[in-house]
């Protein structure tokens, strides 16, 4: 037996020794030392010797065991040393070249707009709040001087929500930002200077329509505001964003909660508010020399009182505009289906 191990040990010496690659001294190290291995075996057979042999036995297989173990671990790294020495020697890495970039995106159309809105508003002490999308019918309507089945309800074709009524009414997904006048007003803190930018929701879906859009509305409410001070913030609003030579005009309207009520429009940026065309024809773009932005007025009395103000004290002016539609008169795309805005299409929204 003694000369069984001591032949095991040579061959699996010479084996080590003449590995070449990594690869070669696994194999080695599995058929020697292996759960199936030569010298595993070996050891195993000793079990069923008397004592004493099991003993001296014992210890010299163990003895050749640890040696190889000990010689696998150093021509093991000196393989591996000359591995990376080759890799060294045949690969290359250009530490020069210019890398790659990754693919980058950017915000979407309407969240530029919306933070746009919010600083031009800001230069001039407007805070953007936050109110409910899901309120009460009080804050969407009741407040705002349409009673309960009042037909000028029927402009908002309006969610209802499946849920218990509480004494301001039944919930409903805002159909327009202006939920937060009322809200706001509760607050109680003048000057009121609010620019509320939220999602609305409205069942239509069309070509020009899509059930949920956005709207930013401006409220200021403090002694003595007048009209002069609506057409200078509008007027300012549009010169910042649609650019120095464009003006507003007022157009009158009717909206409950305001007194009186206009329609802004915008002069065309094509013809400058002139109507015309080269060669004296209509303008392309406009026809009228003036776009249509959105609704605006003097908050009316009914709606301060709704959020315990004062009418004869305070007064102030609202508006309301749709953030979709000024953000494409400003980019000046026509876009004959609005729902792509919300289609996720890449080759679409990557142009803006
Ligand atoms: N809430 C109106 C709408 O959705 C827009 C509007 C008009 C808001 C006049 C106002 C306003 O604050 O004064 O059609």
């Amino acid at each position: 037996m003694t000369e069984k191990l001591e032949e095991i040990r040579k061959r699996a010496e010479i084996a080590i020794r003449e590995a070449k690659t990594l690869q070669d001294l696994d194999d080695v190290e599995i058929c020697y030392l292996g759960r199936k291995g030569e010298l595993t075996g070996m050891l195993r057979q000793l079990s069923s010797l008397p004592d004493e042999e099991k003993k001296s036995l014992g210890s010299k297989a163990n003895d050749i065991k640890g040696e190889l173990e000990r010689m696998l671990l150093a021509v093991r790294r000196q393989l591996l040393e000359n591995r990376l020495t080759e890799i060294g020697r045949t690969e290359r890495v250009d530490v020069t070249e210019p890398g790659r970039r990754p693919p980058e995106g950017h915000l979407h159309l309407v969240t530029q707009a919306i933070r746009e809105v919010t600083e031009i508003f800001s230069r001039i002490g407007f805070v953007r709040t936050r109110y409910p999308e899901v309120d009460w019918d009080w804050y969407a309507f009741e407040s705002l001087n349409m009673p309960k089945d009042h037909p000028a309800r029927d402009e908002w074709e309006t969610f209802f929500m499946d849920a218990p009524e509480s004494k301001k009414g039944k919930m409903v997904l805002t159909p327009h930002t202006s939920n937060a006048q009322v809200r706001e007003l509760e607050r109680g803190q003048f000057p009121v200077r609010m620019i509320n930018i939220a999602k609305c929701y409205r069942r239509q879906i069309d070509v020009t329509h899509v059930p949920m859009f956005h709207q930013f509305e401006g409220l200021y409410v403090d002694t003595h505001v007048s009209i002069t001070h609506l057409r200078g913030v509008l007027d300012y609003f549009a010169k910042e964003f649609f650019g120095p030579d464009r003006a507003i005009r007022l157009r009158p309207f009717h909206f409950r909660f305001t007194e009186p009520s206009f329609e802004i429009d915008v002069s065309c940026a094509v013809c400058k508010g002139t109507g015309e065309g080269p060669d004296r024809q209509k303008c392309r773009v406009c026809k009228r020399g003036w776009l249509e932005l959105g609704g605006a007025g003097m908050v009316h009395p009914n709606v301060l009182k709704a959020g315990n103000v004062d009418p004869k004290k305070y007064s102030g002016f609202a508006f309301g505009w749709g953030v979709e539609r000024t953000a494409l008169m400003k980019s000046g795309t026509k876009l004959d289906d609005i729902r792509v805005l919300y289609k996720n299409d890449l080759r679409f929204l990557k142009q803006f």
